[in-house]
């Protein structure tokens, strides 16, 4: 109870979407050479929502075809959810990984079953350190194979990740929202 009377006092400090931008600043962990550490526990996160690549569609790490489908699993940082859920501003010090997890082969017809976790893409944004990238926004890999994935990840090129994001959510801030269930929000 305590808790979620002090949960609700801390959003209702952040509740315009301005404040939600410039006066928070959750932290993240990032080295002094500006890599970021990978989240160690991601999957305690809130879980958003799962999309189904088909198998033979590029992965976006690597720019190779997936030899199996693949589900994507969106986790946002608890903190960042609670806020952008109750404000509609994704804040400064946002977390968002997505997972791909490859299938066992399937016929057409058959149940698409999990087969291991291969893969995890991060975003951050951070005001302070991204200061002219598109929507403050760093994007961030950590490998497209089985576990164990890299420890660490330095700041990928514009060209690699943002542009997409630029190109076909710029309406959303350059996060895609809509694509997961678990982000609707009630329109007030
Ligand atoms: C060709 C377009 C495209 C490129 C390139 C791309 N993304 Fe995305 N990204 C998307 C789409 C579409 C989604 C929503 C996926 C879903 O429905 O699960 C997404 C979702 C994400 C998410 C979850 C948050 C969100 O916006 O939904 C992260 C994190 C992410 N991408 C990171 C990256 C990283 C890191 C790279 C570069 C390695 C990258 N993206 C490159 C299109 C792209």
């Amino acid at each position: 109870m305590k808790r979620l009377i002090a949960g609700a006092a801390v959003l209702a400090c952040f509740s315009a979407a301005s404040m939600a931008e410039e006066a928070i600043k959750l932290p993240v962990s990032f080295n002094a050479d500006g890599t970021v550490n990978r989240p160690l526990n991601h999957r305690q996160w809130v879980n958003v929502g799962t999309t189904l690549i088909p198998q033979g569609e590029i992965n976006i790490i690597d720019n190779l075809p997936i030899p199996t489908s693949e589900y994507i699993d969106t986790y946002v940082e608890p903190m960042a959810f609670a806020i952008y859920m109750a404000t509609g501003t994704w804040p400064n010090g946002t977390q968002i990984v997505k997972e791909f997890t490859a299938t066992k082969q399937a016929d057409a017809g058959e149940v698409l079953t999990e087969s291991h976790y291969n893969g995890l893409a991060m975003l951050v944004k951070d005001v302070q350190r991204f200061p002219t990238e598109t929507g403050h926004l760093g994007y961030f890999n950590f490998g497209h194979h089985a576990e164990p994935y890299e420890a660490t990840s330095k700041l990928l090129p514009r060209e690699q990740c943002s542009a997409c994001h630029e190109a076909l959510a710029s309406d959303q801030q350059y996060i895609f929202g809509d694509h997961h269930i678990g982000l609707a929000r009630q329109q007030n």
